[in-house]
């Protein structure tokens, strides 16, 4: 059990935000596999406090429980207010994104540029802190800091100790800094450290963010960075079964654990997908969409490579359906995972 506040989660584990990926399509299916806990992509104040579109987008599912709205922004006052929108929409959480390192981001004083500027970051999470009053609990998302300077540090270690002092119930910490943005191992000595100097023990729970591809990753972390909580990103894209997986793990069930989806399982997962993105975005931009993600799903596929390319051509539901059709049809044994693989060109984002 970890608690999030008044949350309480049956598994060490969540989704991570992930921008582009992260909608309520790939939330669904990741909770239909054991995922405990999801965190939507970062939202744009202004986007939510404009209503419209931004609110729409927004809006909630009720299968889509617990979950955090993550907020990005520069100014406490709309980022505050933004809260107050995500609470009236029924989240569960209220998250602040401290760590995205896309330079146009960046370049707005939002995300991870707060992490260079302190006092900016902490008037943020006070107004978020004031606006909330307590009705559901707020977390930060942070990287370890701006950059490896000695005044990073500093600046990491003051925003870090105001969240705390500010009442929040907790922070993940990716282990990269913002400069570093995905080249590089995360530091998980770091989260070590960070864990060691402030335990995770008084009601602020310390999650770990990085380099997370297997369940057996999810246990690792847990074990050598010590933290309570671990953020599933990248590892999940195209791979709802690592949830699974990582309660199987923790259910003493190794075997489970390591066994690959079977080919009619991913038709199934693939099938159920696309019709939740269809649901959300209507076919055409759910087609769009399902490309990034049939191409990551094809990974589990014994015929990796031409299933992958079969998915790079789909501009339809049709081809879609041809590509389950072709490659889904006959059921066999999945591939097992090849983290390398999996590893490869996902350094775009926040
Ligand atoms: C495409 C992409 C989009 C992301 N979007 C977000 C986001 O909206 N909010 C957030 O907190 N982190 C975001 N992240 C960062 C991830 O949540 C995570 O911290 C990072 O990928 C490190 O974990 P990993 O190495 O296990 O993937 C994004 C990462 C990627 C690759």
């Amino acid at each position: 059990m970890v608690r999030i506040g008044s949350i309480t989660l049956d598994a060490p584990f969540f989704q991570a935000g992930l921008a582009g990926y992260s909608d309520a399509a790939m939330r669904l299916v990741a909770r239909r596999h054991g995922c405990p806990y999801c965190v939507t992509e970062a939202m744009l104040d202004q986007f939510l406090i404009q209503g419209g579109k931004g609110v729409r987008a927004a809006e909630l599912r009720d299968e889509d429980h617990p979950i955090a709205g993550q907020l990005m922004g520069s100014h406490p006052q709309d980022i505050a207010d933004g809260a107050r929108v995500l609470i009236g929409l029924g989240y569960d959480v209220v998250d602040v994104n401290l760590a995205c390192p896309v330079r146009k981001i960046r370049r707005k004083c939002r995300g991870g540029h707060l992490l260079s500027v302190p006092d900016e970051a902490i008037a943020i999470l006070d107004a978020v802190a004031q606006s909330v009053a307590g009705e559901v609990p707020c977390t930060v998302k942070l990287r370890r800091g701006t950059d490896d300077s000695p005044e990073a540090a500093a600046a990491f270690e003051r925003i870090f100790e105001a969240a705390r002092r500010l009442g929040y119930a907790g922070a993940v910490v990716h282990g990269r800094t913002v400069v570093q943005k995905y080249l590089g191992p995360s530091s998980w000595p770091f989260l070590r450290k960070l864990v060691d100097q402030y335990g995770c023990s008084d009601g602020f729970v310390i999650g770990g963010s990085g380099d997370v591809w297997t369940a057996s990753d999810i246990e690792r972390m847990r074990s050598e960075a010590g933290v309570e909580l671990v953020s599933v990103a990248r590892g999940c894209i195209g791979n709802p079964w690592l949830f699974a997986q990582a309660r199987a793990l923790a259910n003493g069930d190794p075997d489970a654990a390591a066994r690959p989806p079977t080919i009619h399982q991913q038709r199934d997962v693939l099938r159920e997908h696309f019709e939740l993105s269809m649901s959300l975005h209507g076919q055409r931009r759910a087609g769009m969409l399902m490309r990034k993600f049939g191409i990551k799903f094809s990974l589990h596929h014994p015929r990796a490579e031409q299933v992958k390319r079969a998915f790079i051509s789909v501009a339809s539901l049709e081809d879609w359906r041809a590509v389950l059709e072709t490659w889904f049809e006959q059921d066999g044994p999945g591939r097992p995972a090849d983290v390398e693989l999996a590893h490869t060109g996902e350094a775009d984002g926040i």
